[in-house]
């Protein structure tokens, strides 16, 4: 069968689900979960609370927050078998990490191969409690430090870091964390959660369905541009006078190399994520007493928006967040993941609610068919 329908590249502009989610407007620079404004979440709400809305479409009361709380704790802790697993890795990226631990995680869960909506609902909340508790523990080992058990009377914020640095954090860095948990936690029919649905729509489980997701985030042109951005900021240096840092960039530009952390598929104006880290960005460097990674970042910002017209998008100001947060760069891409994890289920949960099978066609662009067929001895 020949096609007459041409793609568009990158299926840009397709509608490939109905979903209830999460709300888009890039001319406008609209973002909302289940209609919530993310300015309004990022300002008032947990990441619980988020991971409430996602899951049952509605924000908890004060009883259901608590009760989701206790579960996130007590799902929190590693099992034996896959710190383990984690210690005899062999050392490489975070991301290949993740992928391999959140894959062991479905073979040691007992409901793995319960597809129903109540064991999925539970299953979302023990993956995305224990993805954090992985990454935390994965970069306490990075460091030389041994495993540190969650402390269930901290939020998933505080613990995250608490687990990856073995110190309480104080209010200004849990809140920062927590809003980048929030601002991250979904984002429409992005790469990875479509790669998610895809999986989740052959029936297939919800920890092969997020497996697929963390291998599609991983790539710099979706999750892995934060940690491109730090790289870049590093390269150019911290102390670089400003016209080196307009320089570099100039370079790069000349060179039709993509600066990380801008441009953006849908938004046309500026991502509503990046006003929230471009401030946390500058609070944290103030109260850590080094503004020089958010002022190369603004200044960069100001360089890109002139010379391309493009805006930061989600990773440009989480990077310099993260790093002033003592965050190290090769969690910065698992650290989306450990929040994208929540939209990911919550995306997995809705399409087997109302499942068809995803299987779309090409436009056929090889050899004419038929081809003669030659024997291998005749080729
Ligand atoms: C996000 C992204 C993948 C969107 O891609 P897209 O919609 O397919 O857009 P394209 O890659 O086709 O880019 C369109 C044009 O803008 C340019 N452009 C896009 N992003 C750019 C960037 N970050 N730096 C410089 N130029 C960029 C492209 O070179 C292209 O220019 P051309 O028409 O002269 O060839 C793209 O902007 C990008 O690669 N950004 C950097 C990686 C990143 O930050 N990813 C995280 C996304 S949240």
């Amino acid at each position: 069968m020949t096609t007459e329908v041409k793609p568009k590249a990158g299926l840009e502009d397709v509608v490939a689900a109905a979903s209830a989610i999460c709300y888009l407007d890039g001319e406008r620079g609209v973002l909302a979960y289940f209609g919530y404004d993310i300015h309004d979440l990022a300002r008032g709400a947990s990441f619980e609370e988020v991971c409430h809305l996602l899951w049952h479409g509605r924000l908890p009361n004060r009883a259901e927050l608590g009760d989701l709380q206790s579960q996130l704790a007590a799902a929190r802790p590693l099992g034996e078998p896959i710190l383990r697993l984690m210690k005899q890795l062999p050392a490489s990226d975070g991301m290949d990490m993740l992928r391999t631990l959140t894959s062991a995680l479905g073979q040691y869960d007992p409901e793995a191969g319960d597809n129903s909506a109540q064991a999925n609902q539970r299953k979302a909340i023990r993956v995305t409690a224990q993805m954090g508790s992985i990454v935390a523990t994965y970069g306490r080992m990075q460091a030389g430090g041994g495993p540190i058990a969650p402390d269930p009377a901290l939020g998933h914020a505080a613990n995250f870091l608490y687990m990856l640095t073995g110190n309480r954090p104080n209010a200004l860095s849990t809140r920062a964390f927590d809003i980048a948990l929030v601002l991250h936690a979904d984002h429409e029919l992005n790469a990875s959660t479509f790669a998610a649905r895809v999986a989740a729509a052959t029936l297939t489980d919800l920890y092969s369905a997020t497996v697929a997701a963390i291998g599609t985030l991983k790539g710099p042109l979706h999750g892995g541009a934060n940690a491109e951005v730090m790289r870049l900021l590093i390269e150019i240096g911290q102390d670089a006078p400003g016209d080196r840092v307009d320089d570099a960039i100039r370079a790069k530009l000349a060179r039709k190399i993509k600066i990380p952390g801008f441009g953006h598929r849908v938004y046309r104006t500026e991502d509503p994520r990046a006003t929230h880290l471009r401030r946390m960005s500058r609070e944290l460097g103030e109260r850590a007493g080094n503004t020089r990674w958010f002022e190369m970042s603004q200044r960069i910002e100001t360089l890109v928006k002139g010379e391309k017209k493009l805006n930061p998008n989600v990773d440009f100001y989480s990077a310099s967040t993260y790093y002033t947060l003592g965050i190290p760069i090769d969690l910065f891409t698992p650290i989306f993941a450990v929040s994208r994890v929540s939209g990911w289920t919550a995306h997995c949960l809705e399409q087997y609610a109302n499942n068809r099978l995803i299987r779309p066609r090409t436009d056929y662009i090889g050899p004419q068919y038929p081809q003669t067929f030659l024997t291998v001895d005749q080729r």
